[in-house]
């Protein structure tokens, strides 16, 4: 077994759901990966904020984020702060310091993306972000695997779990203030929910999806996203009688060398798979050469199933570094350096 000492930066609905996957898979972990996962330091804003979840011992809670980030015996960062400006500068410096970063950030990732991406290579570190798409769908990862060979010609996604939960909830005859404010309660919407309404959220997600179903990095303003806040549960009752759920959708669809996108408030028909998708659920609908049509739907949001994918990208990290670590400790045993001191 291989002890990786991990860092984290933040500790709120997906930061405590972290702390209780690693607690509750550790076994697993061990028998099955060979890790053991120490949580070593987590960086909070407040100290003494209350928290869901109790740190295992032996776990330092700071306020600085800079000690996390540059301790030389951390190995792994995980960002979950949901913010951005201090979340990037976190993560070049973790990365500077040649550790590996998993995040949850969409926002981050959408709008810097690439020049994160492009600093890990250079750093020979990891930088994997599965839980910022769809929760705990692992959306990206089957993209990036299971189309590799295939070209996808299509995408449409319900990616934001608070909008679609408040539109199910619409539909079944809540209003919109109560229906947000049971999407709050229930830790799905962001803190500050105008994005899962409003659609950038929504924006975000799809732009990272294009990135793997495209390979094409799309910018903010190619989007001009319609979210969800002017609609009535009276429009989605009518539209449910007649035989149709209203979504919010993210679209994006290849017409030769062409992207179109778009993100907005969709009646789709009650027959198709897509309508299924109801509550918290996302549901990302592909459409490929190969393959054709294809749903992938699961929790997209909340606390268990998002720390899940933010695990999985633990993992697959951590036995990154043990293969480097492997690498660099035979090369270091073989490395048969004779030193001779020349005369003056
Ligand atoms: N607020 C987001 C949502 C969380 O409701 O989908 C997951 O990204």
């Amino acid at each position: 077994t291989t002890t990786i000492a991990v860092g984290m930066l933040g500790l709120g609905t997906v930061g405590s759901g972290v702390v209780m996957r690693l607690t509750q898979a550790a076994r697993k972990i061990e028998q099955t990966q060979g890790l053991r996962l120490q949580l070593a330091a987590v960086a909070v804003h407040h100290l003494n904020a209350p928290r869901a979840v109790t740190l295992p011992i032996g776990t330092r809670l700071t306020d600085s984020i800079e000690s996390v980030v540059t301790d030389p015996k951390i190995q792994l960062v995980i960002e979950v702060m949901g913010t951005l400006k201090t979340a990037e500068q976190a993560i070049v410096t973790a990365l500077q310091h040649g550790k590996s970063v998993i995040t949850a950030n969409k926002d981050l990732i959408a709008t810097a993306g690439d020049r994160l991406t492009t600093l890990a290579q250079r750093q020979h570190c990891d930088l994997f972000y599965e839980a910022s798409v769809a929760g705990g769908i692992p959306i990206l990862r089957t993209l990036t695997d299971s189309y590799a060979t295939d070209q996808v010609t299509a995408v449409a996604g319900i990616i934001n779990g608070t909008a679609n939960y408040i539109l199910s909830a619409m539909t079944a005859g809540k209003s919109y203030p109560q229906a947000l404010a049971a999407a709050q309660r229930a830790g799905y919407a962001e803190a500050d929910p105008t994005n899962d309404v409003g659609g950038l959220d929504t924006t975000y997600k799809l732009m990272i999806l294009s990135q793997f179903a495209f390979g094409q990095q799309l910018t903010i303003n190619q989007i001009a996203p319609q979210g969800i806040t002017r609609l009535t549960a009276e429009q989605c009752q009518q539209a449910a009688q007649a035989g149709w759920q209203v979504k919010l959708l993210a679209q994006a669809q290849r017409f030769g060398d062409q992207l179109a996108c778009r993100v907005a408030p969709v009646a789709v028909p009650q027959t198709t798979a897509l309508s299924q998708v109801q509550g918290v659920q996302n549901g990302v609908a592909v459409t490929s050469q190969a393959i054709g049509n294809s749903l992938y739907t699961g929790p997209g949001a909340g606390s268990t199933a998002t720390a899940n994918s933010v695990l999985n990208d633990v993992i697959v990290a951590a036995q990154q570094l043990v293969r480097q670590t492997r690498g660099r400790a035979f090369n270091q045993n073989h490395a048969n350096l004779a030193v001779t001191r020349l005369a003056a």
